[in-house]
């Protein structure tokens, strides 16, 4: 592939996850908070959490998360070797020398890596990475 055309797709893939993640922003404003919102609303329910993951499967597959030009699944292939681990955190890490979170964990390797910068764990970001990872089983 060119590297205009890698150019292109990174863009895509990054247009498409920041729609995601605009509607994400969208579907927890505060009202879900008020009362007659908690009221079950089962065919909407399962909405964000499948559109964090979704989200969360795009970073996984981007080359976009660091410096370099890898991704997650250049190493973790389909997430093959990544299913059920989520159940285990948080644990303690050899690499970090501490317990982690998995979203700390996915930051050691987008750190390591990928040679990127780490996500806040607060980020929608850093949110549907570990969302993604979980829903590998
Ligand atoms: C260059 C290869 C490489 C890349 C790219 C990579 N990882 Fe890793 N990852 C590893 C290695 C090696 C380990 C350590 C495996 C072990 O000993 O448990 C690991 C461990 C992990 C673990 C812990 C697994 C467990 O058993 O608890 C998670 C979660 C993880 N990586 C997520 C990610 C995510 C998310 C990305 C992309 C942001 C990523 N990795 C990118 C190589 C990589």
């Amino acid at each position: 592939m060119s590297n205009n055309t890698t150019s292109f797709l990174t863009k895509l893939a990054a247009f498409v996850l920041l729609s995601l993640l605009i509607v994400l922003g969208s579907c927890s404003g505060k009202e879900e908070r008020k009362p007659e919102a908690q009221k079950p609303r089962a065919e909407l329910a399962p909405l964000p959490d499948s559109l964090l993951i979704l989200a969360g499967k795009q970073l996984f597959y981007s080359p976009a998360l660091g410096s370099a030009n890898k991704s997650c699944a250049s190493c973790h292939i389909e997430g093959e070797d990544l299913k059920g681990v989520a159940d285990s955190y948080p644990k303690f890490s050899d690499l970090a020398a501490r317990e982690v979170t998995l979203v700390e964990m996915n930051n050691i390797c987008i750190e390591g890596a990928l040679k990127g910068k780490p996500l806040d764990p607060e980020s929608d970001a850093a949110l549907a990475l570990a969302a993604y990872i979980r829903s590998l089983k």
